[in-house]
């Protein structure tokens, strides 16, 4: 028998029929392919709601889907994986800290706005590890460029982890992927927490936004990262995703996407490869 002609054990019934409205459901909101490997996932996650609307299986929480947005985007939003950490893809920040950053800082002291933005930016830790790298090690001179004309757009479509992004505090353990010299300059302890610096949050901007959806957003981005959320979307929609993307950078610019990703699409044609899994868009 097939993952996906399996029938779930567990508290709730969950039936392939069920199981195939929430994919599809997912696919066409978000963007986010759920094969059958994922039917332990969906049902671990959406249990809770099953849980806490008092309802008797899935076949109830389904009907409620159909015609509930609120409650089928606040399914969406459940069935998201966020797993992210500071300077993760560490490799990323150290191209960024020698190869972009000196140009983007020398333009922001003639008075010329940098825009970078986090795309699918989980719990913030991808676009303070941006802000960190890029305001430097040392704090005044760092205080210095935040005042400048310089943003970070740091988006995604979850809310709930935005709200944390925005709130600026995590468990301290995470504190450990901070290299000592930023985490030293721009992490402050506070009881079993740390809180990020406020120049920090002065630079970035965060905001609810589904990727497949418009964007508002009018400029141009100097540098764009956006990794680790392609790998859940099927391959038409990320290469529309990145040929929008292309379309926002600038000749010169930067794109960075995850360790698993790749550029596809006419996307792949308009970027010069100059690191692991980071572009540069040509002229
Ligand atoms: C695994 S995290 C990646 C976080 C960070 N970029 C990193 O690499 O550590 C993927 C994020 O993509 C977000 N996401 C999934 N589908 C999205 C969509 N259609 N639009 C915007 N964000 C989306 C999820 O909410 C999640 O926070």
């Amino acid at each position: 028998m097939s993952a996906a002609a399996a029938p779930m054990q567990g508290e709730f019934h969950l039936s392939d029929g069920d199981y195939e409205t929430i994919a599809r459901m997912a696919h066409a909101h978000a963007g986010i392919m759920l094969g059958t490997g994922k039917r332990q996932l969906v049902y671990s996650r959406l249990a809770k709601q099953v849980r806490r609307r008092g309802m008797a299986d899935f076949a109830d929480y389904v009907a409620l889907l159909r015609n509930d947005a609120d409650a089928r985007r606040e399914a969406i939003f459940a069935l998201t994986t966020n797993h992210t950490k500071f300077f993760r893809e560490d490799h990323h920040f150290t191209h960024f800290a020698e190869h972009v950053r000196p140009d983007l800082l020398a333009r922001s002291e003639r008075g010329t706005p940098v825009r970078l933005w986090s795309a699918a930016c989980s719990s913030g830790e991808e676009p303070y590890t941006l802000a960190m790298t890029l305001l430097g090690e040392d704090r005044a001179g760092g205080g210095r460029i935040a005042q400048r004309d310089i943003a970070i757009l740091a988006t995604d479509l979850a809310p709930h982890v935005i709200a944390t992004a925005k709130a600026g505090r995590y468990p301290a353990d995470m504190a450990r992927d901070i290299p000592d010299r930023f985490r030293r300059t721009w992490v402050k302890p506070v009881g079993d927490e740390i809180a990020m610096a406020p120049e920090l949050q002065r630079v970035i901007a965060y905001k609810h936004l589904n990727l497949l959806e418009s964007w508002p957003m009018r400029g141009r981005f100097d540098v764009i990262f956006c990794r680790n959320v392609m790998i859940y979307f099927d391959e038409p929609t990320k290469a529309r995703l990145l040929e929008r993307f292309a379309g926002l950078i600038p000749a010169g610019g930067y794109m960075y996407i995850g360790h698993s990703e790749r550029l596809i699409g006419p996307a792949a044609t308009m970027f010069d490869s100059v690191g692991h899994t980071i572009y540069r868009r040509r002229g």
